[in-house]
């Protein structure tokens, strides 16, 4: 509930303006506007919170300082110790994450015939997927196809895709679709049964599948049904600490630990797919994050010992509409269907500043802005803002649109007595994707022989920026495909003896190269325990 003076007074001017705002629809931006806003407004180029690599794979990258600090980090493991004298699982594929691409890819090496095992550092579906609200991207309308659905994603990502995993993004997405409604996700439908699409910043087409507003947990619920019923082993509440490889390089397991006793377990398999997901809960530059509490980078650490290269590790999505108000919310998704269906993003004089479908990276940079420089936020007890004018979606699109179309977004702001359907929300960038990851090979293979990856921990498919709707997109083609893959490579390994000399070597790096540290990784967790003065 708004009781703010000032919040209120600047309520009834955006209320004043929302006639003439309904008519309007900003111009976007030029390529050489856009080029000058981020350069400096984005976070991404605030060169004070990036360091170079001194050790890995990576070593003169740049990265994040708070990501730095953890690849650069100390093992959990006690290498003094003996740790792979017995063995206390055996898989062909074991999938490291229980999220949408962990679970499309158990579901894949099933079919391939493959004894699968999934550990889970908290629960399957505790995942980013469960999370997104917006939708899916899948040209399968008469006026699109994967070709314009490349090009909007190649140049919403600044050219930097790599064109080969792009490319199977885009031409496996039709088929994305009828497989997740072969499985049973609802998604929206016309009274005729054809799917309903909308647009995301950055689309030129109407290709947004969604369910309501919880398309993720729709995913995610059939797909974690779906390892179920398969019967494939999970194993939960454990996480991975480090990669095993075996006497010849290849991966070949992982060393678990059971999140609770903290007891070490090891798993052997003859591939390794890792599919950990995103790092918000890193909250770079203190920014706060859309993102499930698992998401610690976890995969990225564990794959960058053994060996794995990361592309574009300098490059993160903040979500242009975080929620700024009230503090329970704080950072969670107001996701972009809000503006999909019409609401327009305005300042604290009910200015609107930007064309609501930017994308991503702009839209931010723009509210970083219009808070900043121009001095147009709405002051919030935890600091500036713009609003995100939601009754505009039901002048546009009737009474009862928001109910029917973002019935969670209602549903969130109404449980803080916010009735979005008549007020408007604040909103501010919120840290939501890593756009890079480790690097991989269109069959999901990392630079490590036998390790694979999909999801949120792989870098490059989506450039430096990512379209909406292009995520829970890349889950599904490369979870599948690294399951599909791994599995059918599983089939001609023979495992040798199991070895972590690759951590100890990493050590010895870090070591030459002089780096004292008391950071342990992978993280695991977030940090929130108050510290004392
Ligand atoms: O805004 C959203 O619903 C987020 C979608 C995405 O990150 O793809």
């Amino acid at each position: 509930m708004y009781t703010d003076p000032k919040i209120l007074e600047s309520i009834r001017k955006v209320e004043a303006a929302r006639a003439e705002n309904v008519k309007l629809n900003p111009a976007r931006m030029s390529a050489e506007e856009k080029e000058v806003l981020l350069r400096t407004f984005h976070p991404d180029y605030r060169e004070n919170q990036f360091t170079t690599l001194r050790i890995g794979p990576n070593k003169g990258g740049k990265v994040p300082l708070e990501l730095a600090a953890l690849l650069e980090g100390k093992p959990r493991i006690d290498l003094e110790k003996p740790h792979l004298e017995r063995v206390d699982y055996d898989a062909d594929v074991l999938i490291i994450g229980g999220g949408g691409a962990g679970c499309s890819a158990a579901i894949e090496a099933d079919n391939a015939g493959a004894k699968v095992l999934l550990v889970t550092k908290l629960r399957m579906g505790d995942a980013n997927t469960m999370m997104a609200e917006g939708g899916i991207q899948a040209a399968d309308k008469p006026n699109d196809s994967p070709a314009q659905h490349f090009l909007d994603a190649y140049g919403g990502g600044h050219f930097a895709a790599q064109k080969d995993l792009l490319y199977k993004l885009v031409t496996e997405a039709p088929e994305a679709i009828q497989w997740l409604s072969g499985l049973g996700v609802e998604f929206d439908k016309a009274p005729d049964g054809t799917m309903i699409t909308t647009h995301g910043g950055g689309t030129s087409r109407k290709r947004m599948h969604a369910a309501k507003d919880y398309s993720g947990a729709e995913i995610m619920r059939t797909l974690r049904d779906e390892v179920l019923n398969r019967g494939i082993e999970v194993v939960d509440f454990t996480s991975a600490i480090e990669l095993i490889k075996d006497e010849n390089g290849r991966c070949a397991g992982a060393v678990l630990q059971n999140m609770e006793t903290k007891e070490l377990l090891i798993a052997r398999a003859k591939t390794v797919i890792l599919a950990t997901g995103g790092a918000g809960r890193l909250h770079y530059q203190g920014f706060p994050t859309s993102n499930h509490y698992g998401a610690t980078a976890d995969g990225l650490i564990l794959g960058y010992r053994a060996g794995a290269k990361l592309l574009y590790p300098d490059t993160l999505q903040y979500h242009p509409t975080g929620a700024a108000f009230p503090a329970q919310i704080y950072g969670a998704l107001v996701t972009e269907k809000v503006r999909s269906v019409g609401a327009m993003l305005v300042n604290c004089e009910g200015e609107a500043f930007m064309n609501p479908l930017e994308t991503r990276d702009v839209a931010a940079a723009s509210i970083i802005r219009e808070c900043s420089e121009r001095q147009k936020g709405v002051k919030t007890p935890l600091g500036d803002a713009v609003w995100l004018d939601t009754p505009m979606i039901e002048r546009k699109g009737g009474k009862g649109t928001i109910e029917k179309r973002i019935p969670a977004m209602m549903r969130m702001f109404g449980k803080h007595g916010i009735d979005i359907r008549t007020e408007p929300i604040l909103v501010y960038p919120t840290l939501h994707y890593q756009n890079g990851g480790l690097h991989i090979t269109p069959d999901g293979q990392t630079d490590v022989e036998n390790l694979f990856a999909a999801g949120e921990v792989v870098g490059g498919i989506h450039g430096r920026n990512r379209l909406m709707g292009n995520s829970l997109l890349d889950i599904i083609v490369f979870g599948r495909n690294a399951g599909r893959n791994a599995g059918e490579k599983s089939k001609s390994v023979t495992i040798g003896a199991l070895t972590l000399s690759h951590v100890a070597a990493f050590e010895e790096e870090r070591s030459a190269a002089g780096i004292e540290t008391d950071t342990l990784s992978p993280r695991l967790l977030p940090d929130y325990t108050r510290k004392r003065d």
